[in-house]
């Protein structure tokens, strides 16, 4: 009976206890036990959720307006641009949900909209997505986001605007379904404003083309 229960208890201590087997307490190899699990779930969640598993660029871009009215400083906007998500992942399987795009200038939020489901299937590169923000007018705050938008307008109209898309992501391997972390993705762009002429430094034809960009996503 004695030696039953002492076997038990030491099947209990842990599955590794013949390592330490009359050599070390029960104790250690517990602790030892729960070091190496915890390890083990580290790497696990480490090799799910490290930054690589989604993959953004933005391939296109088009600022078909971007004017500010003076005075009143209200910007104009009609910006749309291309995403290109990829999913490097061989065994894992990506569904985005609740997926929402803001566009921001000098830091301020100028525009937004929300976007679809995707699916992506293991190793998969979507077609790109267009993220469309469509025709706007949002006020421009403080004179220097307005001083940062005459300079940009007068070095040949490209402008620096952030592309931030958030999303929920559940992944999917083989059959078993759990929900990821909260996915963002930003995208700092340089875009040319489409209609720009009198300040338009490329008046030889040459239409400066937008350079597919990197995007940066984290959890
Ligand atoms: C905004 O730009 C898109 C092209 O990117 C164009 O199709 C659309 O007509 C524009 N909207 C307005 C209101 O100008
Ligand atoms: C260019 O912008 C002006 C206003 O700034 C607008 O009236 C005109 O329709 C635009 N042209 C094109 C081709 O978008």
């Amino acid at each position: 009976m004695g030696k039953a229960a002492d076997a038990l208890s030491s099947l209990l201590c842990c599955p590794c206890r013949c390592l330490f087997c009359g050599v070390f307490s029960c104790l250690f190899s517990v602790l030892t036990c729960v070091f190496f699990a915890a390890g083990l779930v580290a790497l696990v969640l480490y090799l799910l959720f490290r930054p690589h598993i989604v993959r953004a660029a933005a391939v296109s871009a088009d600022l078909a307006d971007f004017t500010l009215t003076p005075r009143t400083w209200i910007l104009r906007h009609n910006l749309s641009a291309g995403l290109q998500l990829r999913n490097p992942n061989k065994r894992i399987a990506l569904h985005y949900h609740g997926v929402a795009s803001e566009a921001y200038y000098q830091g301020q939020r100028f525009a937004a909209t929300d976007l679809p489901d995707l699916y992506q299937d293991t190793g998969e590169t979507s077609p790109p997505i267009a993220v469309a923000f469509g025709a706007g007018e949002s006020p421009l705050v403080g004179g220097v986001a307005a001083a940062g938008f005459r300079r940009e307008a007068a070095e040949g109209a490209t402008f620096s605007v952030d592309v931030k898309i958030t999303a929920h992501i559940k992944l999917k391997l083989w059959v078993i379904r759990v929900p990821g972390p909260k996915t963002k993705i930003d995208c700092p762009l340089r875009i040319h404003r489409r209609n720009a002429t009198a300040d338009d430094h490329h008046r030889d034809g040459h239409q400066s083309s937008f350079q597919p960009t990197e995007c940066r996503v984290w959890f």
